[in-house]
Order: structure tokens, then sequence, then C-alpha cells
């Protein structure tokens, strides 16, 4: 049942929870010592996260979460976040231009 949630979840970003940017910028802060300032990225290691659509960054957040996609820095960091700590900081990022 778990697993048939996971993956229901995974191909259906819209039934995120609703992301306030204003929470997830102070929620983005520690994001940005690696993703740089806003999320203004000036070091290739590290991708740009400003701009880039709300749904691709919940959707990559719940990969790193589950280990569904696999990265030392992020598997360590998401399984902390709340889905709303995600949608918000998601919202967040897609705001800044
Ligand atoms: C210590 C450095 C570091 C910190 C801090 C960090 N990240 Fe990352 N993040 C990375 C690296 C490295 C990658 C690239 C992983 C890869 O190459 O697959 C990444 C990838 C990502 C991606 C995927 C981007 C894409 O284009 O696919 C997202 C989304 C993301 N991080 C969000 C966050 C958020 C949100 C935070 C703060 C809660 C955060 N990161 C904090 C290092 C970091």
């Amino acid at each position: 049942m778990l697993l048939i949630t996971l993956l229901l979840i995974s191909l259906t970003p819209a039934v995120y929870a609703a992301g306030n940017p204003v929470a997830g910028k102070f929620k983005a802060i520690s994001c940005q010592i690696c993703h740089g300032k806003d999320g203004h990225s000036t070091n290739p290691l590290y991708p740009k996260l400003a701009g880039q659509h709300a749904a691709y960054i919940e959707k990559q957040m719940h990969d790193f979460k589950t280990q569904k996609r696999i990265d030392p820095v992020m598997n360590e960091m998401a399984p902390s976040m709340s889905d709303q700590d995600i949608a918000d900081i998601a919202a967040y990022f897609q705001s800044v231009k």
C-alpha cells in the first residue's frame, strides 16, 4: 500500500500541498550555501534553483527523500523536511527571477 501511495504521489505532483513562497524564503536559507543566493548558483556542481518550476523541485525533493534519486548531500537533507516545507521552498524558488 505504501509503495502504491508513493508511486501515486510521484506521478501526480498536483496533489502536493500548496506552497507559500514567503515562508519558503525563510526555510530556504540553508539551501543557499550550495545553491547560491536566492538559488542563483554560480558553481556548476550545484544546480540553479532560481526560477525553476515548483512541481519539478517538489518532485526532486520527494525523490531524494525516498532515495529514488541518489545524491549523498540531498539524501541527507530531504528526509528532515515536511511536505509543507518542500512545497513552500519550491514555491519560493519558482518565484525568484
Ligand atoms: C551542501 C550542499 C547542498 C545544500 C546545502 C543543498 N543542496 Fe540541493 N543539491 C546539492 C547537489 C550537489 C545537488 C546535485 C545532485 C546531483 O548532481 O544529482 C543538489 C540538487 C538539488 C536539487 C535538484 C535540482 C535539479 O535541477 O534537478 C534540488 C531541487 C535541490 N538540490 C534542492 C535543495 C534544497 C531545497 C535545499 C535546502 C533545503 C538544498 N538543496 C540544499 C547540494 C546541496
